[in-house]
């Protein structure tokens, strides 16, 4: 059997995983992890360009297991698919410097992610490691020799910067890398409860995962429908209306959604009723979900133990990676040599101290 293509994506540890995550990117990934040899990376360096207090650090370790365990609910199989820690893994910080050099500073600074995560975290100016996130990113993705990569819209250009990269990188030292595709999911970004743009946690707009049902029934009921409706006679709009959205994102029942389609238009149906039914479909997606939660939090350090294994396991193919790379390039025997040994001396001082 030929070797199932690569997949790598994942996202940076900064909380609960929501219904925006879930129709935007885990949906694909869930269906995908049957087609590729899947990765999913808990990228803690890439949390670091943003947000990087002692405290942004002492919670992403709960983080990361929320966003494993979120995952793992939502339909991810951890038998077939390897989450990992990306700063457990030094070798793609050598990559990224490697790769620092195969992009210039405008290319970077004409992104308009970049700028956009500039002003969401309150920075008056670029941090250097903010601007190298897509360089970051590259090495990630080309570190696993991925070639499908599941974004959403604000990473389709580290994508592209990935491409041009592998691109570069061909062309300097002979070809390697394969330009990987990216991938959107089909509701690119789910608006919030409020109607704003963005469901975000924190907007204080989302529903999560791991919210119970009460929660989910009380989001459900304040949200925002169409402001001119004061009354269920008003005939009311259905494009655009937060209600309506999620009932196509989530409403598995099609022609209970049309039928409340019509009479909303018409002035025959209350926002009660509408958001009681989106709530049962809301419910539908979740509850399986909360089984498979239940099954693996009744198991102490077993997503610690998932995220441990398929770190070495990542490692491994990325040392391969650089080991490849630096060849190709033409650093000589003697560096490898030299870092072996020191590699060697290492080892040894660290077992003398245990
Ligand atoms: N940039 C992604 C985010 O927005 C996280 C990420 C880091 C990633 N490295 C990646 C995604 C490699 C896909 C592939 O959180």
């Amino acid at each position: 059997m030929p070797n199932k293509r690569v997949m790598l994506t994942g996202d940076r540890p900064t909380g609960k995983l929501h219904l925006g995550h879930y129709v935007g990117t885990l949906k694909n990934r869930v269906k995908l992890q049957h087609d590729f040899e899947t990765y999913l990376i808990i990228a803690d360096l890439h949390m670091l360009t943003t947000k990087n207090t002692r405290e942004d650090i002492a919670n992403t370790t709960q983080n990361a297991i929320d966003m494993v365990l979120d995952s793992i609910a939502a339909g991810i199989d951890p038998t077939i698919s390897t989450f990992y820690l990306q700063s457990a893994i030094p070798e793609v910080c050598e990559i990224n410097t490697l790769f620092q050099n195969l992009v210039t500073v405008p290319r970077l600074e004409r992104l308009p992610s970049l700028k956009d995560m500039v002003r969401d975290s309150n920075k008056d100016e670029m941090p250097y490691g903010l601007l190298g996130y897509p360089v970051l990113q590259s090495a990630d993705i080309l570190s696993l020799r991925a070639t499908m990569v599941p974004v959403g819209k604000d990473n389709l250009a580290h994508v592209e910067i990935t491409r041009e990269i592998a691109r570069r990188f061909n062309h300097l030292y002979g070809e390697y890398f394969q330009e990987p595709d990216s991938l959107v999911g089909e509701v690119p970004t789910l608006v919030g409860t409020d109607g704003k743009a963005k469901m975000s946690k924190s907007l204080s707009n989302a529903i999560f995962l791991s919210d119970d049902s009460a929660t989910v029934r009380k989001k459900v009921q304040s949200m925002y429908t169409d402001p001119n409706r004061v009354h269920a006679d008003i005939p009311g709009t259905v494009e655009g209306n937060p209600v309506f959205i999620y009932h196509d994102a989530f409403n598995a029942n099609k022609a209970e959604v049309e039928d409340l389609k019509t009479r909303y238009r018409a002035g025959k149906v209350g926002d009660g009723e509408v958001k009681e039914k989106l709530y049962h479909a809301i419910e539908s997606a979740l509850n399986p979900m909360r089984e498979r939660r239940a099954e693996y939090e009744s198991q102490p350090g077993l997503i610690e133990n998932i995220i441990l294994e398929g770190t070495e396991k990542t490692r491994a193919i990325v040392k391969q990676t650089v080991f490849d790379i630096r060849k190709q390039m033409g650093f000589t025997a003697v560096t490898n040599q030299l870092r072996r040994r020191v590699e060697r001396e290492l080892k040894k001082k660290s077992n003398d101290a245990a």
